[in-house]
């Protein structure tokens, strides 16, 4: 049975890779990937960054505007979001591939940083994604991910999305809100990642902490280290 990535996005038409890009090109998202950039520019000053569902690209062109000395690596599971994701990105050096997480052709212990944003809860079999994670991060490096999830405070989370979407075309602002909440109503709560994660390599060196992104309270930042015994 296909599941959650494969139904969504393996193949994903090109003009629904661009409604995709089009919905999240707006002011708030574009804090959150900075945010993001910023917290992973802090972790390493140069050596390679693979993003993970990396759609249209644009956490890859937020950490290479704030340090080119990073070698950026894109992996997507749509061949439609990596085609625009070539494109978008035309003007950086950047390796994007198509592929699934689950198995990837990246060599053993290859990556100084494994990252995605908004992916994690459309893997297929996601302990085994982070197995494969766990196989080309080279010892001692970390995975950050950062994903949405399902048990945030509905009212905390309205209040602060009517502010991001202040000054947003009125169109934006009815339509955001509803493709997040129905993004939100299948990512997995905190517990559930925590178990998911437990059945993997990283059962024993990760974190988890809910954080704002955006100034959005739905957010997890989950942190895998490969070596055991090693603190997050
Ligand atoms: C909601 S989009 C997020 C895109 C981008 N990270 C962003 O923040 O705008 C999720 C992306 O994950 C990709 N994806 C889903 N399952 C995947 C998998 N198993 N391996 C690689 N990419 C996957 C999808 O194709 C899609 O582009």
């Amino acid at each position: 049975m296909p599941t959650r990535g494969e139904r969504n996005f393996f193949r994903l038409p090109d003009f629904a890779a661009r409604m995709y890009e089009s919905l999240v090109s707006m002011n708030a998202i574009r804090l959150q990937h900075r945010e993001i950039a910023e917290r992973l520019t802090r972790r390493i000053q140069r050596g390679r960054l693979l993003d993970i569902g990396t759609g249209p690209g644009m956490l890859l062109r937020e950490v290479h505007c704030l340090n080119p000395e990073i070698e950026l690596f894109g992996l997507d599971i749509s061949d439609a979001m990596v085609a625009l994701a070539w494109k978008r990105l035309s003007d950086i050096p950047v390796d994007l591939r198509a592929g699934n997480i689950r198995k990837t052709d990246y060599a053993n212990d290859y990556f100084d940083l494994v990252t995605c944003t908004g992916s994690f809860y459309l893997w297929d079999e996601p302990a085994a994604g982070l197995n494969e994670v766990h196989r080309i991060l080279k010892p001692g490096c970390k995975a950050v991910l950062f994903e949405s999830y399902r048990d945030f405070d509905k009212t905390a989370l309205r209040q602060a999305l009517r502010k991001n979407l202040q000054g947003e075309p009125w169109m934006r602002r009815m339509i955001s809100p509803y493709f997040l909440m129905k993004q939100l109503r299948i990512t997995y709560t905190v517990e559930e990642t925590a178990r998911i994660v437990r059945q993997s390599r990283f059962a024993h060196t990760f974190k988890i902490e809910t954080i704002l992104l955006a100034n959005l309270p739905m957010w997890m930042c989950i942190t895998l280290s490969k070596n055991d015994h090693e603190p997050s």
